[in-house]
């Protein structure tokens, strides 16, 4: 009996938690580290339909950076980079646009649908749902150089998300934006996903990534980084790589409106529930 008890008392400890977010939003980047582990693909999916089940408003954005390598290489195409970015012709951009709205994009949507939820896939450019322009990317020796189709959000038009929300479907967006003249844009997913939990006052933004959460000069986890130490360990070079446009975006959402921003390791099962349902929470937080 005591068993069954126990098990009764760790779904009651989720109880509060899911009165505090019932019929708020969250913001997920699903990042694409985290998204190859394919064992835990699913139990993702099943994480996310528990959301909604409980009244949570789930927003998947999804990256796809090594998808998109491993594509290029397929078709006889070097991928190119200038201080990080990726360097994007016109074929490249077709290339992004091929692989993150039609092959993750809908391979996400599968599985949450496979698994009982309803999702539906949107890029971008559905309705207008992400304005871009061109990013002038500046390198360290200050200089400006031209990496192509890769742009920044200009603006979020939030509705196609809410009329998704408001019928219970879950939104799965692909980091595609589009231009003034229609042309297409590879945005960063990470900034993607600050815009647009900005744009929908999300409760939270939770960054799914391959590392347990930031981690300081001493090779030591954080578990708050505020905006200033954030500064200063970028400054310092302790923050680098991949985790700049996290913390960026986190930055941008909290600005925004959004009350929580999180950083936590997507290759632990479950890591979403732990995160919103549990005392302790995992990763880090991020705050102004
Ligand atoms: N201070 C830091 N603490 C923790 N990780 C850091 C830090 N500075 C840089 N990183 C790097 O950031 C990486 C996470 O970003 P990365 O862009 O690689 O993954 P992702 O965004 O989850 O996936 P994708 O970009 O494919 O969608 C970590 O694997 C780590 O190498
Ligand atoms: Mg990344």
């Amino acid at each position: 009996m005591t068993g069954a008890v126990q098990r009764a008392e760790i779904l009651m400890e989720a109880l509060p938690y899911i009165q505090e977010f019932h019929g708020k939003t969250v913001v997920i980047k699903y990042g694409g580290a985290a998204m190859e582990q394919t064992d835990l693909k699913a139990p993702f999916a099943r994480d996310v339909i528990l959301l909604r089940c409980v009244g949570i408003n789930p927003v998947i954005v999804h990256g796809g950076g090594p998808q998109i390598g491993a594509m290029m290489k397929r078709l006889g195409k070097e991928p190119r980079f200038v201080g990080g970015m990726r360097v994007t012709d016109e074929e490249t951009v077709e290339i992004v646009e091929m692989v993150l709205v039609g092959r993750i994009n809908k391979e996400i949507v599968g599985l949450i649908n496979l698994h009982g939820g309803k999702a539906v896939g949107l890029s971008g450019k559905d309705g207008d749902l992400v304005r871009a322009r061109r990013l002038g990317h500046r390198l360290p020796s200050g200089e400006t150089v031209d990496i192509g189709l890769v742009g920044e959000v200009e603006a979020i038009n939030p509705a196609p998300i809410r009329l998704l929300e408001q019928n219970g479907f879950v939104p799965v967006i692909a980091p595609v934006g589009v231009g003034a003249a229609g042309e297409t844009y590879n945005i960063n997913a990470d900034l993607v996903a600050g815009h647009i939990a900005a744009a929908l006052q999300a409760e939270k933004l939770v960054h799914l990534t391959d590392v347990g959460g930031i981690r300081d000069q001493d090779g030591t986890r954080l578990s708050t980084l505020t905006k200033k130490d954030a500064a200063r360990l970028m400054e310092a070079g302790v923050i680098e790589g991949g985790m700049l446009p996290k913390v960026e975006s986190s930055l941008r959402a909290l600005e925004g409106g959004t009350a929580k921003a999180h950083i936590i390791d997507g290759r632990i099962p479950h890591a979403i529930l732990l995160e919103l349902f549990t005392r302790e929470g995992i990763g880090t937080e991020i705050t102004l």
